[in-house]
């Protein structure tokens, strides 16, 4: 199963590795994001042109060139380790300038994630009033739990939860797309990770061997105490 499932892998382009993000033809969709996972926003129009404005409020410009963002074949676009600074919105129009769809996407700073076990009785962080011209409220808007890691055994599973922002009788936006260019000082401001223990039976229609690479073997250092490990194709999102 194992050798199959490795060749399939290698000849797919990383596409299955990424989520995507979708929003129907010729509407707006605001979405939060974690920074530092790629993503792919669609847009089904091959000769698609993709513009880009941040939350700045500079005039919109051709997505073309920049170094970690890269149009597919189908029209829809990569964003490779994408930053807080590309928040903003992304414009996809066809070739005669209208509008297919539109995105604005909120990369809230992964290195601030607030990170809590359930089971080690780590609490989340709590709703805050914020006061910015009236008070608003900051929340974390949690995502559903993820699949658990694994099955017929004790194992644990994630769920991603993003900072919004809800004023009185208004609809909640994710907090830097309503902060905009304004300096807010808190450190409430930030994405959540919540981590809890999970035992699930095991589907067995479901459960295929996972194609796993090598890429090196390294010897530990004794005096290297610090360590950074990437794990390829991996993501904060499953
Ligand atoms: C925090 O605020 C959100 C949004 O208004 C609300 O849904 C949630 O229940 C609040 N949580 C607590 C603990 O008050």
């Amino acid at each position: 199963m194992l050798a199959p499932l490795w060749l399939l892998s290698l000849s797919l382009p990383t596409l299955w590795a990424q989520i995507l993000i979708r929003c129907a033809y010729k509407s707006l969709c605001q979405q939060a994001l974690v920074s530092g996972n790629d993503v792919v926003l669609q847009c089904d129009y091959p000769k698609s042109l993709w513009y880009f404005s941040s939350i700045l409020g500079e005039d919109p410009f051709l997505l073309s060139s920049m170094p970690n963002i890269k149009k597919l074949p189908g029209g829809s676009l990569q964003l490779t380790n994408p930053q807080p600074s590309q928040t903003g919105l992304y414009h996809c129009q066809d070739s005669d300038n209208a509008l297919v769809v539109e995105y604005e996407i909120d990369f809230q700073d992964v290195n601030t994630l607030h990170i809590t076990h359930k089971g080690l009785g780590q609490k989340p962080l709590q709703n805050e009033t914020l006061s910015l011209g009236g008070h608003v409220l900051i929340f974390t808007q949690w995502e559903p739990w993820q699949d658990c890691n694994r099955c017929g055994e004790p194992g644990e599973r994630k769920r991603l939860g993003y900072c919004y922002v809800e004023e009185p009788l208004e609809k909640a936006m994710p907090c830097w797309l309503y902060l905009r260019a304004e300096k807010a000082r808190s450190s409430r401001l930030r994405p959540e990770l919540q981590v809890e223990a999970c035992l699930v039976p095991c589907e067995h229609v479901k459960e295929t061997n996972q194609p796993y690479f090598i890429f090196d073997i390294y010897q530990l250092d004794k005096m290297t105490n610090t360590m950074w490990l990437t794990c390829p194709l991996a993501s904060i999102y499953r």
